[in-house]
């Protein structure tokens, strides 16, 4: 027990010596994980409901995943978008095949800041015009456009100055949209879901509504699937799906999940966006690498081999009815497995004491909500395992 706890401190003293602070961290070491479980490096075995920021949607080091990551290392670890590629022909013609059929092309970056840039800049080149209309409580990333997107508690102020053009709607309102959209806005950008701002869902008439005010105007309609998509909320996008009325965008923006680990973001766009972009108008260094290629591919492979889709929309139902149990919840939000648990109290403590019990949750911007990102292959004597545990809290909160 000494040696083990003498091991956390030494990592996290060097941890701490050698780098910036980004997050506040959990008293683990990581050191493996198969599936929903993480095994810290002094032998303790985690339920891990959140997956790393929801990045591990097959689950930790699905097989499949890892080796067709170690059969590409071994044959060439990255050449830049200077060469065809097989890895990428594969990749992006499965992520199309998935896409909805009004998505016909991709553009692959790193992760979901970089997606998101990219999409406000083709927007902007689409339509000739510069503005963009986000909401309130929505997330887009932390670079220079991405931040000033975002208007999300103090994250706006740690991109200052912000970049100009960027006005602020309010989530679920259209009027506050219809407002706001002249013939100077590009583009308007959604997390269809809010996640950081504790999983908001608009009305299904909002999304239909934003759909045709674009096509009114002339606006572009960007969904930040960065958190949504690649199968997170049973369905492959939120885009099309029957919880989104079917609306279509004409961008969707993904990372995260999409490379199970592998850094890799993507922009999906229409033909009428791809039809803009010409040689040299976007581009970056490491996007559309080989192994990053090799990732996206054996991750959707991964999903559809699995039936993640309907192990996602199964278990959220047998989820959402075991919560019902617990009488400290309000509610449950959310979408597959991209769910709030609102409490009547704070959440912060219910995390701590999921997290002595060896629980991974995630909490939100709602000082009120437990956010719950797991693996898509959760299953249900997991959730038994979850809700015990909020059982067994019932007496001590
Ligand atoms: C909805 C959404 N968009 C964009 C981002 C930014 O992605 P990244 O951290 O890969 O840049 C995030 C990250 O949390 C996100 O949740």
């Amino acid at each position: 027990m000494a040696a083990q706890a003498a091991q956390l401190e030494k990592v996290r003293d060097s941890e701490e010596r050698y780098q910036l602070a980004t997050y506040k961290k959990m008293p683990i070491v990581a050191e493996r994980g198969t599936g929903v479980w993480l095994y810290s490096s002094d032998g303790e075995k985690y339920l891990d409901l959140y997956g790393g920021h929801a990045v591990a949607g097959t689950g930790h080091s699905h097989p499949h995943v890892v080796a067709a990551i170690q059969a590409q290392a071994e044959k060439l670890l990255f050449y830049s978008n200077l060469v065809y590629s097989e890895a990428r022909a594969r990749a992006a013609e499965k992520l199309i095949s998935v896409a909805p059929p009004e998505l016909t092309k991709a553009f692959f970056c790193n992760s979901g800041t970089e997606a998101n840039e990219n999409a406000m800049r083709m927007a902007r080149m689409a339509t000739g015009r510069e503005n963009v209309i986000t909401f309130s409580g929505g997330f887009h990333g932390r670079t220079a456009d991405a931040i000033s997107a975002t208007f999300l508690g103090r994250y706006r102020d740690l991109g200052k100055p912000n970049v100009p053009g960027h006005l602020e709607a309010e989530f679920g309102n259209i009027e506050s949209v219809r407002a706001l959209a002249d013939k100077t806005v590009a583009a308007i950008m959604l997390e269809p879901i809010q996640s950081m701002a504790g999983v908001r869902m608009a009305g299904s008439e909002f999304y239909q509504a934003l759909r045709q005010l674009c096509d009114e105007r002339g606006i572009i309609l960007i969904y930040d699937e960065v958190q949504t998509g690649v199968g997170r909320t049973g369905d492959w996008f939120f885009a099309r799906s029957e919880a989104g009325s079917h609306v279509v965008p004409d961008i969707i923006t993904l990372a995260k999940a999409l490379g199970s680990g592998i850094p890799v973001g993507a922009c999906l766009v229409t033909e009428e966006i791809s039809a803009n972009i010409k040689e040299n108008d976007l581009g970056t260094t490491f996007g559309g690498g080989m192994i990053a290629m090799a990732a996206v591919s054996a991750t959707i492979e991964a999903i559809e081999t699995d039936g993640m889709l309907e192990n996602v929309r199964a278990v959220e139902t047998y989820l959402r009815h075991s919560l019902k149990e617990i009488p400290y919840i309000v509610s449950v939000r959310g979408r597959g497995f991209l769910l709030g648990l609102e409490f009547h109290d704070k959440a912060a403590p219910i995390h701590k004491a999921l997290l002595d019990r060896k629980i991974i949750t995630g909490t939100s911007s709602n000082p009120n909500v437990l956010r719950l990102l797991p693996p898509l292959c959760l299953k249900r004597e997991e959730v038994d395992l979850l809700v015990e545990a909020l059982h067994a809290l019932t007496n001590e909160l």
